[in-house]
């Protein structure tokens, strides 16, 4: 049986959206619209692993539904909404708590960096999240999934869950999910260390560009972020061995939708005093339209709990239909 083409993706409400989020997620997001259904979620039972202030939550949950707007994603044609709303994400978690293996869960990178040497005192839920990512995926049948480098061991997990339930009830029930991951912008890195990924939880600001941060702010990030002393190279082999500058013609050719080669054939031979200035100026004219939107909608948050409620309407009238089939498969009486 072959499954119709959905997609599913999901941001968590924890902390203010990022370069990263925008260039390795958000953005990439928009034109699947034109190809596919699609359902983009804010995964408020995810942020929740870890400690959430409670009205930071409900701010920061209007603020990812406000960011997927600004950018694009027209809520008629794709669905928007927030996990919590739809409670069957909970219910099939717990299914495939019962389908994954300790062993499986156990080699998740993030759950190690996340605990690190913490991990006797984490939350329960912050070890089995993969398998309520697997259910956000599954729950809709998505079969392409847009995301992120960091996300990818994820993905292959929700894999993994799936092929385990088909195979334990002899059934071919849930698709085997492709992950849509981006060449250029899947890992956009720190500003401050080309060799760590841009992360919300990073502790220094100046490390993360957000998409509210204002135009000056973007500019003085932009000029204070980490590089190096060479010219930029005239081929991309060149950027081999300088994980800033890499990523900041990196982050140049995302946001201007040209190749990293295109950016070395305009830059290369020139000093991060002529690329810096002309990155900042770019970020700002690509960001300022977006955060201004984003304010825009924050101004009406009854506009935007509308659009949640209504698209966790359309996401609980599938989610239904896959849980009666998920009971009559493993055995329950309804
Ligand atoms: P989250 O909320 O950490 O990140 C949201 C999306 O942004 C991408 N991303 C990045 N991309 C490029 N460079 C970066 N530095 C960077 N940082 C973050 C992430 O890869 C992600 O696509 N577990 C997920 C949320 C989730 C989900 C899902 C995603 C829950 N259920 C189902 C897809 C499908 C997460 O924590 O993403």
């Amino acid at each position: 049986m072959s499954f119709p083409a959905r997609v599913f993706s999901g941001i968590q409400p924890s902390g203010k959206l990022h370069l990263g989020n925008y260039l390795g997620a958000i953005k990439r997001f928009v034109p699947l619209q034109d190809t596919h259904n699609c359902i983009y979620c804010v995964v408020d039972m995810h942020a929740i692993t870890v400690w959430q202030d409670p009205e930071k939550l409900y701010n920061s949950t209007l603020e990812v539904a406000a960011a997927y707007l600004a950018a694009g994603i027209d809520a008629e044609k794709s669905i928007i909404f927030n996990q919590s709303q739809v409670v069957q994400h909970a219910e099939l978690a717990w299914i495939f708590n019962c389908v994954a293996r300790m062993g499986w869960m156990q080699r998740m990178t993030q759950f190690k960096d996340k605990a690190g040497k913490n991990s006797q005192n984490v939350s329960l839920g912050l070890f089995a999240y993969p398998a309520l990512m697997a259910a956000d995926i599954l729950l809709y049948k998505a079969t392409h999934v847009p995301v992120g480098e960091d996300q990818k061991q994820h993905l292959e997990l929700t894999r993994d869950i799936a092929i385990k339930f088909n195979n334990d009830y002899n059934v071919n029930f849930f698709p085997i999910t492709e992950p849509l991951i981006a060449g250029e912008t899947a890992r956009i890195m720190s500003l401050r260390d080309g060799t760590k990924k841009m992360s919300s939880s990073d502790p220094s600001d100046l490390a993360k560009i957000s998409l509210t941060d204002s135009a000056d702010l973007i500019a003085k990030k932009i000029k204070k972020a980490k590089s190096d002393a060479d010219n930029l190279p005239f081929e991309v082999a060149g950027l081999k061995g300088r994980p800033e500058a890499d990523n900041l013609v990196g982050i140049y050719a995302a946001l201007s939708e040209k190749s990293k080669q295109g950016i070395l054939d305009e830059f290369g031979g020139k000093g991060f005093g002529v690329f810096k200035p002309a990155l900042a100026e770019l970020a700002v004219e690509k960001l300022a339209p977006i955060n201004k939107k984003i304010s825009l909608y924050l101004n009406d948050k009854k506009q935007i709990e509308d659009i949640l409620h209504s698209g966790a309407e359309r996401a609980r009238e599938i989610a239904t239909k896959t849980m009666k089939e998920v009971h009559n498969i493993i055995g329950f009486v309804n």
